[in-house]
């Protein structure tokens, strides 16, 4: 049977889920303690949906997330459940919140997670609030997601290293950035990184172009380029390799990978986790559900599970632009 409708929400549950993002622990910390403030019970859930399922949860006290606000990836754990995907998989989910009397979920994580809750919700009832997690910044109904900051700032401090053998050698480099299907930290460093070009899946590229780019600066006496791409789009060694024998000037390949998912938070993700890990708390609450919570420029904007995952729109194009205009 589905959760009734309660008066009063006294105990909440809160997972990370999908990708971890530096950041997450900053969202545990805000809600739980957002949550004992108000006099609730909240429940850390443990390895995401997956630990749901498996009952790995436990009651989290103000102290038990002490000195977490700084740390990288998530104390709660996180994984990619493919059981939460399936009937059984929520029903038996269902059977553990209502055993443990868990009122409503704060979900951290990424479209992904967002998704299971909506359907977790639509079946079953229970109260869920989306916490924007994911470095790629791909979640609609809010200006950032907590991590994509942390991680831009991670790939530029890579960057800004690897431009100095890059002057220093007069090398062509190609950087490959996470984001398999979101090209927000690749733009992003490479625009505050003064990359030279920069590949991502929101937009066609042309490798003939690129090469005949670099031949032209090559012409006009720029002898270092630094290439970003996006892990979606293509591998840095196949686009280093058609450069390389396009152009016969020498290439090097530097994959970031996971560097990025870890580090400690910058400012900007820490903030934005500790006003959002509250407000979905706050939400709560007041009854809300279904609902995910995010910034619009200084504004807590709350919308609904359904719509956080559509189409996020995205100014690619024009920061492309300023790009290619400052190269
Ligand atoms: O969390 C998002 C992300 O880091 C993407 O940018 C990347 O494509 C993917 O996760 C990598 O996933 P995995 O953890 O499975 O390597």
């Amino acid at each position: 049977m589905r959760m009734k409708k309660k008066a009063k929400i006294k105990r909440i549950g809160v997972l990370t889920s999908g990708g971890d993002a530096p950041g997450m622990n900053a969202a545990i910390r805000s809600v739980v303690r957002t949550a004992i403030y108000h006099k609730m019970e909240a429940f850390g859930i443990f390895r995401g949906y997956e630990g749901l399922i498996n009952e790995e949860l436990k009651i989290l006290d103000h102290r038990s997330v002490s000195n977490i606000i700084s740390r990288g990836g998530t104390i709660l754990k996180t994984d990619r459940s493919d059981r939460f995907k399936t009937v059984e998989g929520r029903r038996r989910a269902y059977e553990v919140i209502k055993k443990n009397r868990i009122d409503g979920l704060v979900l951290i994580g990424g479209d992904g997670t967002y998704r299971g809750g909506r359907l977790f919700n639509k079946e079953w009832g229970v109260p869920c609030i989306g916490v924007p997690g994911s470095i790629d910044n791909d979640i609609a109904g809010t200006d950032y997601t907590i991590g994509s900051d942390t991680a831009v700032n991670t790939a530029l401090e890579a960057i800004d290293k690897i431009r100095d053998t890059a002057t220093s050698m007069e090398r062509i480099f190609i950087v490959e950035v996470m984001g398999r299907s979101s090209g927000y930290i690749a733009i992003n460093a490479a625009l505050s990184g003064g990359a030279e070009d920069v590949l991502v899946p929101e937009r066609k590229y042309s490798i003939q172009q690129l090469c005949q780019d670099v031949v032209e600066g090559n012409l006009r006496g720029k002898m270092s380029w630094i290439i970003i791409v996006a892990e979606g789009v293509a591998r840095a060694g196949d686009i280093a390799k058609i450069i390389t024998e396009t152009t016969t000037l020498e290439t090097r390949v530097v994959t970031l990978g996971h560097i990025q998912r870890g580090g400690s938070p910058t400012a900007k993700d820490r903030t934005l986790a500790t006003r959002l890990g509250a407000e979905a708390v706050n939400l709560l609450r007041k009854g809300v559900s279904s609902k995910a919570v995010g910034v619009t420029g200084s504004k807590i904007n709350v919308v609904g599970l359904a719509s956080a995952v559509t189409k996020k729109s995205k100014d690619v194009d024009s920061l492309y632009k300023l790009i290619k205009i400052l190269t």
